[in-house]
């Protein structure tokens, strides 16, 4: 917002020099309390990121620059009974509405038939909170060959779940349960964002006990952006603090009394901690290999979710299917919406929140916080992030 004023009057000079004055006046008066970086975390971690994880080969799905896969000419992707009859005709599933959202079974003799069973998902995506996960759950299981529950399963992070007897057996038979049934050709997709930060020998249980081929598929957005719509989500609900794995999560009277705590950052809030997507992420790549990991751009997902979802098709070796003309933005809500192939699904991209400005002071403290974590991101994945020059 403040580039666009920037822009805007920048043209005309008295508002440049005036412009300039209250920056240099904000600059210097605004006290800006140097915040407690995680200074042995950046100290080690950070030259590791460059060096050894850098030098990991990158997979199609991350080529990045110019990037647009070969279109294949797919009628199912403009006409509405082709879609249906590519969506269901092998499926274990008759046609019902909404498509992407499988109801009616086929009986007992299809489904041996098709080889339809319930089956571990073969995609998960783990996070991030508020990056816009539910719509890109939603958005994939339009697609003909991909397939999974909209809900939350919320397995692995959930000991009654994961582990029903208390002892060291995992009941996938509960996971399997709630996937929809599908033939080998479809992928079946999950997601959880609580996955990707909780508890922390998750990513380890996730490697050691799903097939080796199981993907994983993360949306990255602005932390700051996201850290503020967190907050607007609980303060719905109440405020006060809930502590949890070494973490806690404060919830005060305005997101600046929430992340600022005598007046400095708090790091180890959730809401604050969530944004160091890079620890997280480093946590993962320690059990699974770089390319079974997809990162998925949310500021582009937001913006223009079939260039993202094509990147995904890519990732999961599906045709491509999504087209822009599927989509369209609804400008009164700031949302995008689908328009095929039933009629209009709007899709809660960022539940449509309007957010509030954030102070000054402490916009600039998360940024300056969270810079050095995004740029060792961009490394990382070589990958530029549209939501890394928000900052
Ligand atoms: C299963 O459904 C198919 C298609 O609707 C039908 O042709 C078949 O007779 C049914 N089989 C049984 C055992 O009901
Ligand atoms: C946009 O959203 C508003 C509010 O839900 C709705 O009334 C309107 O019809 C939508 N417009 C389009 C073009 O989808």
């Amino acid at each position: 917002m403040f580039n666009r004023y920037l822009s805007r009057y920048a043209s005309t000079p008295i508002f440049t020099i005036v412009g300039c004055v209250i920056i240099l006046f904000v600059y210097n008066h605004v006290s800006l309390k140097p915040c407690r970086t995680d200074d042995k975390f950046l100290k080690n971690a950070l030259p590791v990121v460059t060096t050894v994880y850098t030098t990991r080969p990158r997979t199609t799905a991350q080529t990045g620059d110019g990037y647009l896969p070969i279109d294949v000419p797919w009628t199912a992707a403009h006409n509405k009974d082709d879609y249906v009859k590519a969506k269901f005709d092998k499926s274990c599933y008759t046609a019902t509405l909404p498509f992407h959202i499988p109801k009616a079974l086929r009986n007992d003799s299809e489904l041996h038939e098709r080889d339809c069973v319930q089956r571990v998902p073969r995609a998960i995506i783990p996070g991030i909170r508020k990056c816009g996960t539910a719509a890109l759950q939603h958005f994939l299981t339009v697609h003909p060959y991909i397939t999974g529950p909209i809900l939350e399963v919320h397995f692995f992070d959930s000991k009654g779940k994961y582990n029903t007897n208390g002892d060291s057996e995992p009941s996938y038979g509960w996971y399997k349960q709630q996937m929809p049934y599908t033939t080998v050709e479809e992928i079946g997709i999950e997601k959880t964002p609580a996955y990707v930060f909780r508890p922390p020998d998750l990513p380890r249980r996730v490697a050691e006990e799903m097939p080796p081929e199981t993907v994983f598929i993360v949306t990255l957005c602005d932390p700051v952006r996201r850290a503020v719509s967190d907050y607007l989500e609980y303060n719905r609900k109440k405020t006060g603090t809930e502590e949890m794995m070494g973490l806690h999560k404060y919830v005060g009277e305005t997101f600046e009394s929430s992340v600022i705590r005598n007046g400095y950052l708090d790091q180890l809030n959730e809401f604050v901690d969530m944004g160091i997507y890079l620890k997280h992420l480093l946590r993962w790549l320690d059990h699974i290999p770089m390319n079974r990991l997809h990162v998925v751009d949310g500021g582009i997902l937001a913006e223009d979710p079939a260039l993202e979802l094509r990147k995904i098709e890519t990732f999961l070796g599906v045709p491509h299917f999504f087209r822009r003309e599927h989509f369209y933005r609804n400008e009164s809500r700031g949302l995008q919406c689908m328009s095929f192939p039933s009629t209009q699904h709007c899709l809660p991209l960022n539940k449509g929140r309007v957010h509030p400005d954030v102070a000054l002071d402490v916009f600039k403290q998360l940024c300056d916080f969270y810079r050095p974590y995004n740029l060792a991101l961009e490394n990382l994945f070589r990958q530029k992030f549209t939501w890394t020059e928000i900052c």
